[in-house]
């Protein structure tokens, strides 16, 4: 029996959210009252009442992903498996939503040292590099540092259009033919994730008979983490996918079973929403308290950016509206951001991601006891100092009225990862609700692909080269040199 059948275990990790610290009985008038939030409740059931209809008409069709188990699994294993025979590098080529996916499951939940570990003690999982950048000396310079005949390529793109992805394609396709012996050995080494039948890319495996794999249709791409865009790479690296997506029906069923008030992602989104448009708090700060969940929450701020930041409401009304989701991480932010979350203006709602256990506990050993300074933490373990110094942080948050609630994963593994995913996906999707936007599109992305292919002068794109190129004998006036 794997743990997660075993119920017992299951009900041990489920993750909690406590809002205290943004109710007025802790922040006072800057915080919310029982009243404000219950008054959400008709809106609730209307987002409630959609969310359900968009499962059903496969609008939300990322909702079922975790339920597809064996038709997702399949193929990924089946190109997984004879990978791990020889590819000690795995590198993926993809930005936003077709990365950031992936590259918070291998911080969150493969060793921090995972690439440079020896073969052997990753048990010949292959390290995971992701080039979600352009920057030709980051490019290459990860390249460099490879050894190309043990490298597999996974080109991910939704679309198959993005210039970015397409052209580390191209580039990469020629280096390492000429150093694995010729386009027909490299074909084992290409992996595409594209569009099961629609654009460039699935027209080139179709032709060229690449390996690939399928980002279902109806599933966008920063909500694609649990499809083949995330799992793929999750199975390479030997992350336990099955568990990850029981952590994610694991939520779905506690978010189905609970009432409106207890359901954690419509509170979630209540909090977030009513910070935002009743509390002039544009700002949404993630800041967990676990130093392998920064990358997920870099992920979570693309979800949130991308999905809520929208010119235009449902209505096609101009609202030009989103709070801005940046990330911090305790305790290394203290440092840094701290200050001015305690003390700058009262303009950010801060969610802090806890852990409860950690795979290692650090004992501090009593030494150099004279000196007062040093000798308190003595006999305590560097989990007490990390898990005191979060409280402090959200208790003197609290005290200088600046709201702040907890997420709490009882352990950092697949299964409360897969429970987080889900739930902030439909906190997302709920807080689009609330706004009256479209959380699935990204228009504004859209605008700046288009000027980028029109730059490099790609054909049906001119149009758009003459917009920019209008702007041109303005350019210098503002320029210092
Ligand atoms: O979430 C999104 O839709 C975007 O961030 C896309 O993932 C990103 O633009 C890459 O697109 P594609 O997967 O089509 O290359």
């Amino acid at each position: 029996m794997k743990r997660y059948q075993d119920p017992q275990w299951v009900s041990s990790q489920a993750i909690s959210l406590d809002y205290n610290y943004v109710m007025a009985d802790f922040v006072g008038d800057r915080g919310l009252s029982s009243a404000e939030l219950d008054a959400l409740t008709p809106k609730l059931a209307r987002v409630h009442e959609d969310l359900q209809a968009g499962r059903e008409s496969g609008r939300y069709a990322f909702l079922d992903l975790p339920y597809r188990q064996d038709d997702l699994l399949k193929p990924i294993r089946r190109l997984a498996k004879p990978l791990l025979e020889w590819c000690w590098e795995f590198v993926i080529l993809g930005i936003g939503g077709s990365a950031l996916g992936a590259k918070a499951l291998h911080q969150a939940l493969c060793h921090p040292q995972h690439n440079f570990l020896p073969v052997g003690r990753r048990k010949h999982h292959p390290g995971l590099w992701v080039l979600d950048n352009i920057d030709p000396d980051f490019v290459y310079g990860i390249l460099d540092g490879l050894n190309l005949k043990r490298v597999a390529v996974n080109i991910i793109s939704k679309s198959g259009t993005t210039a970015e992805t397409l052209a580390q394609f191209l580039w990469l396709y020629r280096l390492l033919a000429s150093r694995v012996g010729g386009e027909d050995r490299l074909r084992e080494r290409l992996i595409i994730t594209t569009d099961p039948v629609k654009g460039p890319l699935r027209r080139l495996v179709e032709q060229e008979g690449f390996h690939s794999l399928s980002v279902p249709p109806d599933v966008g791409g920063r909500f694609s983490v649990l499809s083949a865009v995330g799992l793929f790479p999750a199975q390479v690296v030997g992350i336990d996918v099955e568990e990850l997506l029981a952590g994610a029906r694991f939520m779905d069923q506690r978010l189905k079973a609970s009432p409106p008030e207890e359901n954690m992602a419509y509170r979630l989104a209540a909090i977030y929403y009513l910070f935002y448009r009743e509390k002039g708090r544009p700002l949404l700060i993630t800041m967990p308290y676990a130093a392998n969940l920064s990358a997920l929450a870099d992920w979570f701020a693309q979800l949130w950016a991308e999905s809520l930041g929208k010119r235009l409401d449902l209505a096609g009304r101009l609202v030009e509206t989103g709070s801005t989701p940046i990330r911090a991480v305790g305790v290394t932010d203290q440092h840094s951001q701290l200050q001015l979350y305690s003390e700058g203006p009262h303009d950010k709602l801060i969610t802090i991601w806890s852990v409860d256990r950690f795979q290692h506990t650090l004992e501090i050993p009593s030494l150099f006891d004279s000196l007062d300074d040093m000798g308190y933490l003595g006999g305590h373990t560097l989990n007490e100092l990390f898990k005191a110094e979060e409280t402090a942080t959200a208790f003197n948050l609290m005290k200088s009225g600046r709201p702040n609630l907890t997420l709490t994963l009882p352990e950092v593994n697949p299964f409360t990862v897969g429970q987080l995913i889900y739930l902030l996906e439909v906190t997302t999707v709920a807080a689009g609700g609330l706004l009256g936007v479209n959380p699935l599109d990204q228009p504004g992305v859209e605008g700046g692909k288009r000027t980028a292919c029109a730059l490099l002068g790609r054909p049906g794109f001119e149009e758009y080269r003459r917009e920019f190129d209008q702007t041109m004998p303005k350019l210098s006036k503002y320029v210092i040199k």
